[in-house]
């Protein structure tokens, strides 16, 4: 069971190391695996989560682009990931547009089917027209972009259009935000460094 989330993860990073030219130089290399320490529940599982209802739209999207193998790989274990949201966000911390328009599917992390300290990685959906707003946290981050239509901000700057197979580098506490248009978003989603995820400053 675990070994097609293992492959995927696989593939996830193969797919980010071919790419680390995109910022600025900074070559992006997998983190070496480091065990669990101690047993963390970081995520608030859910099947209903809204946003879900895009999911099989995102991933036909997915398909039409050059990561449209993750998008297969993503498919290939549905039934095996479990979808949810950080438990530090509710209604009194972010929007009710964010709770219904965003899910995160851990492939490994304290709380997914991988389990670990690091890397903590895994895929995120977001529907149309949702804004993920700032945030920040300690560990560096990168997204693997996979639908088109999307647009990222960082350090509060202007809003960027982002494409199929962009790499985004979130540095170290560093500010940052998306919003989707009138598509979904799929991207891969990793943390560098060991970090928890109920530590975000939103
Ligand atoms: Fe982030």
């Amino acid at each position: 069971m675990t070994e097609l989330i293992r492959d995927l993860i696989d593939t996830s990073w193969q797919a980010v190391e071919q790419r680390c030219e995109i910022i600025g130089g900074r070559r992006v290399t997998r983190p070496g695996f480091e065990a669990l320490t101690q047993s963390r529940h970081e995520s608030r599982f859910a099947d209903d989560l809204a946003v879900l209802a895009h999911l099989d739209a995102a991933l036909d999207l997915a398909r039409d682009y050059e990561l449209g193998h993750l998008a297969a790989g993503l498919s290939g274990v549905r039934d095996r990931i479990r979808w949810s949201q950080n438990p530090r966000y509710d209604e009194t911390t972010v929007s009710r547009e964010l709770l219904d328009g965003y899910a995160y599917a851990g492939l490994s992390g304290p709380d997914s089917p991988i389990r670990c300290d690091v890397p903590l990685c895994g895929y995120l959906i977001m529907g149309p027209g949702i804004t993920y707003p700032d945030h920040r946290h300690a560990p560096p981050e990168i997204y693997l972009v996979m639908t088109p239509g999307s647009q990222w901000c960082l350090d509060s700057g202007e809003w960027f259009d982002v494409a199929p197979g962009d790499l985004i580098f979130h540095d170290s506490w560093q500010k940052h935000a998306t919003r989707t248009s009138h598509q979904p978003l799929l991207a891969f989603v990793a943390w560098l460094e060991r970090g928890d995820r109920t530590r975000i400053d939103i």
